[in-house]
């Protein structure tokens, strides 16, 4: 719920400042209190005058107005927000907040904010390649920033490409579900573990193992049960995906076996785990800590072990209450499978997707499942996105729970 929320919202001088128009306007129709504070090559980009005549309030681009001579705090501006939003956030910008270069009025009052800070970063797509760039979002987050990015991996930022500002009706989103109070929500107070995408097993320094697993499936998971309220530990193996959520926390790794000791963290203390994640089967007996070389004469042998099985490791683990989930990706004798596999790991319920429907499986953004339950009953569904796929199996994990 935005009503009645303080929130700044920083401008900075990217071409995407005419979309903060449209968010300013958005946050005002939700009900928020806006204060716009724009940095001064935001100006030459918007004026003022729109901004302050859809904030109702005068924007703040220097430390004081020149004509009146009146002191703008940045002090108590950052005290006064529930919650600072940047938005667009310059290259420029995020460098300087990255690196407290407090050169004009955002960053300084970016600096002194008490609240949580959303940075929806806009710049062209090489500026955002830029390993400075990275280095300085990065640094963002770790200080606990909020960053806003189109979902990578779907078609739309396929298309339109990755360094474009998230749209304002997402951002908003955002907001709001940050300000949601979680306390009447199926699944608050809940604690829910996720897998997703593969994982790689270093094979040396350079090559791995691994599968084409994307992390769609267990992302929309993990979004789907945060947004019934749940804190959600999603360990997560090497994908492009991000995911922006307040009670998401992203546990990455590479390998199974690190998979395997981040999921028997969390796992204790979950009500509800899926595994969804692709997990190699295999790890290399032998890492080599130098690069294989081409001219071996001979072709190299790569000696494989058994990964651990990580549903089948926490399935030995579960106390009553707990339930577990895993998924089945088959391409023949889907059901005698399945149920196999339910009985060896221990699962409350399986998820099955078969190969041999069309949009089911890898890098699609459809699936359809067939949920199996330890009892026998077969739930059968139709093809749909996988995010109505997501809500669908929480839901009926809520029911089980
Ligand atoms: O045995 P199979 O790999 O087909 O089982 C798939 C299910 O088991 C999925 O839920 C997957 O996430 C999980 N799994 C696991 N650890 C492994 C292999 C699979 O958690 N090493």
């Amino acid at each position: 719920m935005l009503k009645g929320k303080h929130i700044v919202l920083g401008i900075t001088g990217g071409i995407a400042a005419y979309k903060s128009v449209t968010l300013l306007r958005l946050l005002v129709k939700a009900g928020a209190e806006v204060q716009v504070v724009i940095t001064p090559s935001g100006k030459e980009f918007i004026t003022p005058v729109t901004l302050s005549a859809l904030s109702g309030k005068p924007v703040i681009c220097d430390f004081f107005t020149a004509n009146t001579g009146e002191w703008h705090s940045h002090v108590d501006i950052g005290l006064w927000a529930d919650a600072m939003v940047i938005a667009p956030a310059t290259a420029s910008t995020i460098g300087k907040m990255a690196n407290g270069i407090a050169d004009n009025m955002l960053v300084t009052t970016y600096l002194s904010a008490k609240a949580p800070v959303f940075v929806a970063p806009a710049m062209d797509l090489d500026m955002m390649a830029h390993p400075s760039t990275k280095a300085n979002i990065e640094k963002l987050r770790s200080y606990g920033n909020h960053i806003i990015e189109p979902a990578s991996g779907e078609l739309a930022s396929h298309l339109v490409g990755k360094g474009r500002m998230e749209e304002p009706e997402n951002i908003v989103k955002v907001l709001d579900r940050f300000f949601d109070d979680p306390a009447d929500l199926p699944l608050s107070g809940k604690q829910v573990l996720i897998t997703a995408g593969p994982t790689y097993e270093k094979i040396d320094p350079v090559r791995f193992i691994g599968n084409y697993s994307s992390g769609k499936m267990g992302y929309a998971l993990a979004r789907k049960a945060a947004d019934m309220g749940a804190d959600v530990v999603l360990v997560s193996g090497p994908v492009s995906l991000t995911i922006d959520h307040p009670r998401v926390r992203v546990v990455r790794v590479e390998s199974a076996c690190e998979m395997l000791a981040a999921c028997v963290e969390a796992f204790p203390s979950s009500r509800l785990s899926i595994m969804c994640a692709a997990v190699a089967d295999y790890a290399l007996e032998h890492v080599e800590s130098a690069k294989i070389k081409r001219e071996h004469g001979e072709a190299p042998v790569l000696r494989l072990v058994k990964n651990p099985d990580i549903a089948a490791t926490l399935g030995q683990m579960k106390a009553p209450g707990q339930i577990l989930a895993g998924f089945a990706l088959e391409t023949d004798h889907e059901m005698s499978n399945a149920v196999e596999k339910i009985n060896k790991k221990n699962l409350d319920f399986i998820v099955l997707n078969s190969l041999r429907d069309e949009g089911a499986g890898f890098r699609t953004d459809t699936n359809k499942i067939t949920i199996i339950e330890a009892g026998g009953a077969v739930h059968p569904y139709e093809l749909k996105s996988k995010d109505e796929v997501a809500a669908d199996i929480i839901r009926f994990s809520i029911d089980k729970l």
